[in-house]
């Protein structure tokens, strides 16, 4: 099995405080969050709940993101589901800031 490598995949000046972005470094987007304390996440961009919310679009607060379409929202530390109607985890990834640049850990 391939094991995961850092990828640059944004730029730091990209991500906006309070918000997620999206990015496709691989076959499933991801959306990337930069927290008001300044701190970075990554997590499937895809809502688990019907697979059409786009996270990137949705409202970040604190460690939580809330998908714009039915409310549902997850942590975007764990990618855990923490309020209805989601119940099913996204996938969260190491991410990290370098060099001005957004780094994630994948496997490629
Ligand atoms: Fe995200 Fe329904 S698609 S809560």
């Amino acid at each position: 099995m391939t094991e995961p490598q850092w990828i640059a995949v944004a730029t730091e000046a990209d991500l906006f405080e309070g918000a997620g972005i999206a990015v496709r470094p691989i076959d499933d987007e991801i959306a990337i969050y930069k927290t008001e304390a300044g701190e970075v996440f990554a997590t499937d961009n895809l809502c688990s709940h019907d697979g059409h919310g786009r996270l990137c679009d949705g409202f970040l607060e604190g460690h939580e993101i809330e998908c714009p379409l039915h409310q549902g929202r997850f942590d975007i530390r764990s990618g855990d589901a923490t309020m209805a109607p989601c119940v099913e985890a996204i996938r969260s990834y190491p991410a990290k800031v370098e060099d001005g640049k957004v780094w994630l850990k994948l496997v490629v």
